[in-house]
């Protein structure tokens, strides 16, 4: 028995040098996985080319790719160091980190038993300082991430790298001009400018650059690529970015720019700037799988401490809603009616309360300029910070705001990223910045002015603030 084990490992460490050159047998034979098409594209490209850049749409196995490439890196190349990075946590660790142990345990016991499979780390068991593949997020503007690899046998891996600053780059460019040292970056194409756009562009020479587009991709499902083009059309910015892996005409930016957001954080507004205007109040209803239900009272250029419950039910929630009425009396309620949000509305109703539905997914009120009513909504609200509107100094908020890129759609009007695409980057659900953004749904008058002859104004854009607080904005996006 002894020695029948000896000989199968022997046969298999025989291989080794076979499968530097050909990472898709090594795949084939030692994880029993046919790689996709583009996966023998990504696989062949890194074994043999120093640096690969991949752009895609999503799901097109570019993680799993990725995977595969690490282990193959691990397995065949003695004192093998494989950094690893991308922009979030959540990507590094729940989605790349998740795939390389997925990938893992398919791997012949032979080699995986030569490895420890870590939070942040895959060791080789006999030499863990010296043979790894360690991942760290690439934080915004620093460049340690990606630094102090100085040997030889390097593969630095950056997933989602479109999102990653070009700073964080910048001790690649030492480490590559070692011989068998290489890169691999790959992600969806939303920005125009930073490292991962140059890659195709300015810098193609120097890499092997590889498209994957979800619809030639076994993995994606033929109902994604569907529901992407009946939403969003076929020529918009967001199909070609998100199906077809190819760059669109303007970058996906934040919605809301960072400054924007920090100058109204905080901000002391004197009584006379907001009591003409009319009380609202926005309430964002937990969806299913999330559980964070926000109250947010806004008075015309003033936003309240938001209210934020979790894990309660719908009848409770109304009867914290039904609360704020009886007390605060805004002149309108408005409820984001998605997900649960329809029984707060039947309950509030029940009440006696009057309450405005708002559905993210209808149709725009100005329809020539909005995808949806969501995107309208939070178009407005960035306008209402321009004009000076305030928030509470709310860590939360402030994250939720500067969150959601933006695109456009095949009739160039402003789409809102998705709650879902946001989560696939990473980022939380931005309830707290839904509840503020419902507020902006309809123009409302104070009810003490209704019938007379007062102008329907729901905030003064000119009590904002001076230009330069918020100027620095280098984008118009509407
Ligand atoms: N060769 C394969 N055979 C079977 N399933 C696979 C294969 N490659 C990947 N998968 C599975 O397909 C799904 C999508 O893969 P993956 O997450 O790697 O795609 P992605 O391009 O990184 O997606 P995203 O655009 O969301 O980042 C995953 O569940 C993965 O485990
Ligand atoms: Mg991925």
């Amino acid at each position: 028995m002894q020695t029948a084990t000896i000989q199968v490992t022997d046969v298999l460490d025989s291989y080794l040098e076979q499968w530097q050159q050909e990472p898709v047998l090594f795949v084939q034979d030692t994880m029993g996985v046919d790689p996709t098409l583009h996966q023998n594209q990504l696989l062949n490209s890194v074994a043999h080319k120093p640096r690969t850049a991949v752009k895609s749409g999503h799901g097109t196995g570019k993680s799993s790719g990725a995977a595969m490439a690490i282990w193959w890196k691990l397995v065949c190349f003695p004192y093998a160091r494989v950094p690893v990075t991308a922009p979030t946590a959540h990507q590094l660790e729940d989605i790349l980190w998740a795939e390389l142990s997925k990938w893992g345990k398919k791997l012949e016991p032979h080699f995986r038993d030569q490895f420890d499979i870590k939070s942040k780390k895959v060791v080789n068991r006999a030499n863990p300082d010296d043979w790894f593949a360690v991942g760290r997020t690439a934080r915004r503007g620093e460049s340690d991430a990606l630094q102090g690899f100085h040997d030889d046998n390097l593969m630095f891996v950056v997933d989602e790298a479109f999102g990653v600053h070009e700073k964080n780059f910048e001790p690649v460019k030492g480490a590559l001009t070692q011989a068998g040292n290489s890169i691999l970056i790959m992600g969806n194409p939303t920005d125009l400018t930073g490292y991962a756009a140059k890659a195709f562009k300015k810098n193609r020479a120097r890499w092997n650059c590889l498209t994957f587009n979800s619809e030639d991709s076994p993995l994606v499902s033929a109902e994604y690529v569907e529901e992407m083009e009946a939403e969003y059309g076929r020529n918009s910015d967001i199909f070609k970015v998100r199906v077809q892996g190819e760059f669109p005409r303007a970058a996906f930016n934040q919605l809301i720019a960072h400054n924007l957001a920090d100058a109204a954080r905080g901000k002391f507004m004197r009584p006379e700037m907001y009591q003409h205007a009319a009380k609202l109040l926005g309430v964002d209803v937990a969806r299913f799988g999330d559980d964070r239900s926000v109250i947010t009272k806004r008075q015309g250029l003033l936003t309240h401490p938001q209210q934020k419950f979790y894990g309660i039910d719908t009848m409770t929630l109304a009867g914290h809603v039904a609360h704020e009425i009886t007390t605060w009396k805004p002149d309108a309620t408005f409820v984001d009616v998605g997900g649960m949000g329809a029984g707060v509305v039947d309950r509030l109703r029940q009440l006696g309360h009057e309450v405005i539905e708002v559905n993210f997914g209808d149709v725009a009120t100005d329809e020539n300029k909005y995808h949806n009513k969501r995107s309208e909504i939070w178009g407005e609200m960035m306008a209402w910070l321009k004009a000076g509107g305030s928030i509470p100094d709310d860590d939360d908020l402030v994250d939720d705001l500067v969150g959601p890129l933006y695109a456009h759609d095949s009739k160039q009007r402003l789409a809102l990223e998705r709650k879902r695409d946001m989560k696939k980057r990473g980022l939380a659900s931005p309830d707290c910045g839904d509840s503020l953004a419902v507020t902006f749904a309809e123009k409302v008058s104070p009810k003490s002015w209704r019938g007379d002859a007062q102008p329907k104004v729901d905030y003064d854009p000119l009590q904002g603030l001076p230009d330069s607080e918020t100027s620095g904005m280098d984008y118009n996006p509407i």
